[in-house]
């Protein structure tokens, strides 16, 4: 890697007193020299709560605009202006507003993989890693729209015995994740843990021993007692496990699991956006302020341990 690169967003990241998020899907390089890694909650959680004047969002739009969300008075920038989440964009305002008068009386549970304008029409957000919590926390009698993950809202539905309103979106990425895959893994290591993220289709889902968002994932190798994972979510996620276990062996479940959007970061990238603070992420203040309330409600709603 290019050292000159790396000390100049050293110095450039110190002047502009930024911080530089990063998702766990990130290449290597980027979670390397990030202030923080983690997942969708821990990135939302971080961001709320820091006191850098710039946020450097190395990951998908849709994180970028909940820090900004949070953290209105900082700048918020994307080394890359067209890192996107496909299925963030799987559901517009509009037609939740249509679903929304289509089962007047439901309460809306969004997944924060979703624009701000969605985020806005709805009561609550949550991610992977609290998604069953925050459902749980809702008054029984309720109907519950869920949007846009199909996925993980059939996750939540058996986690909580519930029926939900579903949204047919879907994460490209994680179906192309396939049972063969699981199958083909597990022959080659059969004595390895099967760690699948919920987005995954509900084949692949069967075939897991454990369901975790990126977080719950880093947690659950550190007090497992195996030597071996295959690991059906974004490839990129091998590289913050090896860090937290070492001694153990990470196998990716088939070649499939790459997200192009959050390959679009690159350390070169990195260090044009803290030079000229671009790309900046803004977000309307009506918007803002309406979006705000579904994500503190899941800010609150911490994942069970
Ligand atoms: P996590 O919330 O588990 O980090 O997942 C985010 C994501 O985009 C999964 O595809
Ligand atoms: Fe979106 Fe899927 Fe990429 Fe996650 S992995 S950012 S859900 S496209």
């Amino acid at each position: 890697m290019n050292q000159r690169v790396l000390n100049e967003i050293q110095e450039l990241r110190q002047k502009r007193k930024a911080v530089i998020l990063a998702h766990n899907y990130q290449p290597a390089e980027i979670q390397d020299l990030a202030d923080f890694c983690g997942d969708s909650l821990g990135l939302s959680l971080e961001a709320s709560k820091t006191g850098a004047e710039v946020i450097v969002f190395c990951g998908v739009r849709f994180m970028a605009e909940t820090a900004k969300i949070l953290s209105p008075d900082k700048k918020v920038v994307m080394p890359d202006r067209w890192a996107g989440c496909p299925m963030a964009d799987m559901i517009t305002a509009e037609q939740l507003r249509t679903l929304k008068q289509e089962h007047p009386g439901a309460l809306v549970v969004c997944y924060v993989n979703s624009t701000a304008d969605v985020k806005a029409e709805s009561d609550y957000c949550c991610t992977s890693a609290n998604a069953v919590e925050v459902v749980n926390s809702l008054p029984r009698g309720k109907q519950i729209i869920f949007v846009p993950d199909q996925h993980l809202g059939r996750f939540v539905e058996e986690k909580t015995g519930r029926d939900l309103i579903l949204w047919p979106g879907y994460c490209p990425t994680h179906v192309l994740i396939a049972e063969d895959d699981i199958q083909e893994a597990r022959r080659q290591h059969p004595e390895a843990v099967v760690m699948a993220h919920p987005e995954c289709s509900e084949p692949v889902k069967q075939l897991a021993d454990a369901l975790l968002s990126t977080g719950q994932m880093l947690t659950f190798v550190q007090s497992s007692p195996a030597r071996q994972f295959i690991v059906a979510t974004e490839v990129g996620m091998i590289h913050p496990l090896r860090k937290v276990r070492p001694d153990a062996e990470f196998f990716p479940a088939g070649r499939r699991g790459v997200c192009p959007n959050m390959k679009k970061i690159t350390v070169e990238k990195v260090l044009a956006s803290l030079a000229s603070l671009q790309y900046e992420v803004t977000v309307p203040e009506d918007i803002r302020l309406r979006a705000k309330r579904s994500l503190e409600r899941m800010v609150e709603i911490l994942p069970e341990k």
